[in-house]
């Protein structure tokens, strides 16, 4: 499969203040994002995410390691097939969507006529046709990130970097953004996505790079990092108050009457028959798998900067 980003080995070390103090943001980053993914980049505050991105769009210069954009060296003329949506985007309060759009557009020297046609569809694709005529300094901050989703997309990319783009937003919000970059990824346009939602990684990403310190610490198929491994939750009701579970079960919970029993791959058989024995209704038996939020925790914990 063909790559639409790759990263090897990028370091980066600001520079603070006079005396030149070094902060190390990029320890050592590589990931590959195959063409037509949508890759999640999580980590914790300071981790090195929104710096990662700069290096990839070209707001900032590696101190080491390579960056290839669909398979050609970082230049000039390839980042033409990168669309940016920056974690703290500023635009021109005083302008009205339909505008502001005309003059990202016109910056990419897209002709007028082209120009017409494409501000339309965008604010169409983020839902914000309604509001083409109100002045940006208006919008809700969901509008404005769906703004800049609209924005990002003006020169028609093939990559599209959004860091943090349902940050602050509530629910509704976070599930618009959500949906159309679902829906961008559908018409075949790669993604890269940062993000601390980790519910927004869990659900639309199809692979996932955990990182902290400035180094990837897990990465792989949210699939597979999910994947607890051979065991089973099987969920019985109707059970009698004296029924006692069978041994060795890895876990067992009670909730609201109904009981939840996980075991091991070849525990099941004798699970099911120790709770159909007893009078229990098998409610639902299936394999368990983490939530992105408990794997985070597992790997992370508390070992962050503090920052
Ligand atoms: N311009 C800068 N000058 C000096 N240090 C910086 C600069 N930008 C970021 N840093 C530092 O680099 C580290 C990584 O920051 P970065 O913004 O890349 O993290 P992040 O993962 O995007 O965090 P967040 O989730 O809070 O957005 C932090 O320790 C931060 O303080
Ligand atoms: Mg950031």
């Amino acid at each position: 499969m063909d790559t639409a980003l790759e990263l090897e080995n990028l370091a980066k070390t600001y520079k603070i203040g006079w005396r030149g103090i070094e902060r190390k943001a990029v320890v050592d980053i590589s990931l590959a994002i195959p063409t037509g993914t949508v890759f999640g980049l999580l980590g914790p505050n300071g981790a090195g995410k929104t710096t990662t991105i700069k290096m990839a769009v070209g707001f900032l210069r590696p101190d080491s390691g390579r960056i290839s954009i669909f398979g050609q060296a970082n230049s000039l003329k390839i980042r033409s097939r990168i669309g940016f949506l920056p974690e703290q985007p500023y635009f021109y309060p005083h302008l009205t969507a339909e505008k502001a759009l005309d003059f990202y557009a016109r910056l990419f020297y897209i002709k007028k006529a082209v120009r017409q046609e494409r501000v339309r569809l965008l604010l169409d694709t983020v839902g914000l046709s309604d509001s083409a005529n109100l002045p940006l300094q208006k919008f809700s901050k969901g509008m404005l990130q769906r703004f800049g989703i609209a924005q990002a997309l003006v020169n028609n990319p093939d990559l599209l970097i959004v860091d943090e783009p349902a940050s602050g937003l509530d629910p509704i919000g976070q599930v618009e953004i959500r949906k159309i970059l679902t829906a961008l990824n559908a018409e075949g346009k790669s993604i890269l996505l940062s993000s601390h939602y980790l519910s927004e990684v869990e659900n639309i990403c199809h692979e996932v790079a955990i990182i902290n310190k400035g180094t990837v610490i897990s990465r792989g198929k949210v699939k597979n990092l999910l994947d607890t491994g051979d065991t089973y939750a099987v969920i019985a009701s109707s059970l009698p108050t004296d029924w006692q579970p069978i041994k060795l079960a890895t876990k067992i919970e009670r909730v609201n009457g109904m009981v939840r029993m996980v075991v091991e791959k070849h525990r099941l058989d004798r699970a099911i028959e120790n709770i159909r024995s007893s009078g229990g209704f098998i409610e639902g038996v299936h394999r368990t798998t983490k939530t992105l939020e408990q794997l985070f925790m597992e790997i992370i914990g508390g070992d962050t900067r503090g920052n």
